[in-house]
């Protein structure tokens, strides 16, 4: 854990954490590691560490565990780990880079990742958005069935299939309608946050990045440009969270704005993949923070802001609690991560923040089901 200074009690606003890293090479078993290298010079210098080159990764299962996170001592304005960022990812498919064009607003895009098990929950995400006036969006889907049902709904310009090649392996688990993420916590699912925001950290066009889960609902107006504007406050900013507690210790990574293009963020995701990948088992938002705990804290500098649990508040804090309206505060977004399934939809709807056409929504889905179905029997 980091050390929190006790200012940080007072202030609701933001919280300051990280330092830019400026090292430039990462001490470890006397290996210097020069971390801006491709990766094709990484494994022709170290190749060493892997036996198998077929992956990026090393796998815990099978691994050589020179890179083991586990006995390691941390290393000063460091990682445990080597952290290479690559030069490059693979170039991102053009009608994806279309729809980011179509839907940027103000050098930015707000994104949301979804699979067809959740689409209840995304549908009244985006009616919210409606209501908050935030129209630009781009739902990226894990499956080919909540692509179908966007467009079927009129939403092709803001729907993408997340492509295979940005899965790292399980590609089964991945593309399944069945895995509901918000109601059946996979940690492996996770992932794929990290892996799409990774791909956007390289696109050149845009500035930022705003990742909303879609149990993270919009109330106000002109909320992205409140994020945007702290993004812009300070250079080195380069990431905005919420904060899981009121301690200001782990970061929730339900809602992330990152700029894009960015050194550092690119490093803290690379860091959380790689973590992610030794250590399958945890969460996105588990990885990031061991990712983030390797960053020195300071209070005035640093390229992470933490929003205040007043106006972003979680479930908890907000029904529960009443943080929020026990100050008279309107919450620009609240976080409703503390019911799952049946129980937090009833709670949406005693609250009128359940916006959805159910009876609209299934149509949809009868017509998406005889289209899959109509496919298999033109392919069989
Ligand atoms: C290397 O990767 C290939 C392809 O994934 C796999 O078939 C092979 O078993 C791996 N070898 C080792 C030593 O892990
Ligand atoms: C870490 O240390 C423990 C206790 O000394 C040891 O049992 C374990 O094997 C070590 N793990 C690795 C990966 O070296
Ligand atoms: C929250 O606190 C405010 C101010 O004290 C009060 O008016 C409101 O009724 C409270 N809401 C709930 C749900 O308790």
């Amino acid at each position: 854990m980091l050390p929190i200074p006790n200012y940080f009690k007072y202030g609701l606003s933001v919280g300051f954490m990280g330092l830019i890293i400026l090292i430039s090479y990462v001490e470890l078993n006397k290996n210097t590691i020069t971390p801006k290298k491709t990766s094709a010079d990484y494994f022709v210098e170290d190749q060493h560490f892997f036996s198998n080159s077929s992956s990026v990764y090393p796998t815990v299962d099978g691994c050589n565990c020179l890179f083991s996170t586990e006995n390691l001592t941390l290393v000063p304005h460091g990682e445990n780990v080597p952290v290479f960022i690559p030069e490059d990812l693979s170039p991102m498919e053009p009608d994806i880079l279309d729809k980011i064009v179509v839907n940027r607003r103000d050098d930015g895009i707000l994104i949301t990742i979804a699979g067809y098990a959740m689409r209840n929950e995304l549908y009244n995400w985006i009616e919210l958005l409606k209501e908050a006036r935030e129209d630009s969006f781009i739902v990226f889907c894990t499956d080919t069935k909540l692509y179908l049902h966007l467009i079927v709904a009129g939403y092709e310009d803001k729907a993408v299939l997340i492509p295979d090649d940005w899965f790292i392996g399980d590609l089964e688990l991945f593309r399944s309608t069945e895995n509901n993420m918000l109601d059946n916590y996979l940690p492996r699912l996770s992932h794929i946050k990290t892996w799409v925001l990774q791909r956007l950290s390289y696109v050149k066009d845009i500035n930022n990045v705003f990742l909303l889960d879609v149990n993270q609902i919009m109330l106000h107006a002109r909320t992205r440009e409140y994020l945007q504007t702290l993004l812009h406050i300070r250079w080195d900013t380069q990431l905005i969270t919420t904060q899981d507690s009121l301690d200001q210790h782990v970061f929730n990574t339900g809602l992330i704005m990152m700029r894009t293009d960015a050194g550092d963020a690119k490093r803290v995701l690379e860091n959380t993949v790689q973590i992610q990948e030794l250590k399958p088992g945890l969460t996105q938002q588990e990885a990031l923070n061991k990712a983030m705990d390797q960053m020195e804290l300071h209070v005035k500098t640093g390229m992470t802001v933490l929003l205040d649990v007043m106006h972003f508040p979680n479930g908890i804090n907000y029904f529960e609690n009443n943080l929020s309206g026990s100050k008279g505060i309107e919450p620009y977004i609240i976080h409703i991560n503390h019911k799952v399934g049946e129980e937090r939809r009833e709670l949406l709807k005693q609250n009128g923040f359940w916006k959805l056409d159910q009876e609209y929504i299934d149509s949809l889905s009868e017509q998406v089901e005889d289209i899959m179905k109509r496919r298999e029997e033109a392919s069989s």
